[in-house]
């Protein structure tokens, strides 16, 4: 049993994604008020189900549950006490305390037999990723993002990538950033953009202990992945270090053509490794495709594939051209010129 979550609405699915919502309307129910009540739509933390927690909290909890004959009138209350939150907030002890009762709670009412799983909509899917507990990432006073090279490293050589079209046969400049330093940024910083413009994250050789330190910071991350070089364990420890990460898998077209423009990489294991991390993640991940000319026609295709197992699908569409008679641009139709075009119109 797994409770999906989409930004819009909570939603129960059995193992094999059959909707079960009806059968759980009381406990979306109390899903949505509790959210309310502590204003924050990452309620879930399965972590914190082994936190003490004063019994009064898990009677709240339980009363709003339980309560039948009155159950309208004591959600009303709670629902009134959370728009009055509006004017007179919820200390954030009282929040983090309501949020522990909650969590035993619901494990304790699915046997601990529940995985929480954030599915996203993908026009929501950076919503997700920026709008992790405790940051309010809409405020500009508040709002601390970066995104990083952490490393210099990458064995791919896609051929419009600076490293190929700047530095091909010289040093690519850069160092593996040191633990210290990047627990200053994890410090400072509320999203971190595992990206860079040179290099490819996972090849930093403590990437999964800085994933950990990123989460030990309550950072939201994003992990730009295209080499697929690790193995499986690998991936399921650094999907362990922070499993609110939301993961970009580089396949530019279908599996077994991805390599025309990512060369080096075998686009088969890639979508192996984007198939597994959705057992692990608790967002979605990403399958981005970048549309070149040898992948246009199979857009459709890989959309399909994508939704089948459960990852988002973002298609991409470059503005690095090597000049008008580029091998790897597609045609008009799938270019940013038309883009621009239908939009105005
Ligand atoms: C230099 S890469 C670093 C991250 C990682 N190595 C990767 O390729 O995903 C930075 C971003 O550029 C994207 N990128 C690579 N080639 C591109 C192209 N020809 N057009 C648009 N984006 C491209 C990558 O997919 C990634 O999102
Ligand atoms: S995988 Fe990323 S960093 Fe590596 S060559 Fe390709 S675009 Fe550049």
């Amino acid at each position: 049993m797994f409770l999906k979550y989409d930004e819009i609405e909570f939603k129960f699915f059995d193992p094999n994604n059959e909707d079960l919502s009806n059968n759980y309307k009381k406990e979306l129910e109390i899903c949505e008020i509790f959210t309310k009540l502590i204003g924050d739509k990452h309620i879930f933390d399965l972590s914190l189900v082994n936190e003490d927690v004063e019994e009064i909290y898990l009677f709240l909890i339980e009363k709003a549950y339980k309560s039948e004959k009155e159950h309208h009138k004591f959600h009303k209350g709670i629902i009134k006490n959370a728009d009055y939150q509006l004017t007179y907030e919820l200390t954030d002890n009282v929040k983090k305390k309501i949020k522990i009762a909650f969590n035993k709670f619901i494990y304790d009412l699915f046997d601990g037999d529940l995985t929480i799983k954030y599915r996203l909509h993908s026009d929501y899917k950076w919503r997700t990723a920026l709008s992790w507990p405790v940051h309010n990432y809409n405020s500009m006073l508040e709002r601390r993002r970066i995104n990083v090279d952490i490393t210099f490293r990458c064995p791919l050589q896609c051929p419009r990538c600076q490293r190929t079209t700047s530095y091909s046969g010289k040093k690519v400049p850069g160092e593996d950033i040191s633990i210290e330093n990047f627990t200053k940024i994890a410090e400072y910083y509320n999203h971190i953009c595992f990206c860079g413009q040179i290099s490819d994250p996972c090849h930093h050789p403590k990437f999964i202990q800085l994933l950990q330190i990123a989460w030990e910071n309550k950072c939201s991350v994003t992990v730009h992945h295209a080499t697929g070089y690790k193995k499986m364990d690998w991936y399921k420890k650094a999907w362990a270090a922070h499993p609110e990460a939301l993961w970009y898998f580089a396949i530019d077209g279908l599996p077994e053509e991805s390599h025309k423009y990512r060369i080096n990489q075998d686009g088969k294991h890639m979508y192996e490794i984007l198939k597994e991390s959705v057992n692990h993640l608790l967002v979605a991940p990403i399958w981005q495709y970048i549309v070149f000319k040898y992948n246009e026609d199979h857009i459709d295709e890989a959309m399909h594939m994508a939704s089948s197992i459960g990852a988002i699908f973002n298609k991409v569409v470059s503005s690095r051209w090597s000049g008008p008679d580029d091998e790897f641009k597609p045609s008009k139709n799938n270019s940013l010129e038309a883009i621009y075009v239908n939009n105005s119109k």
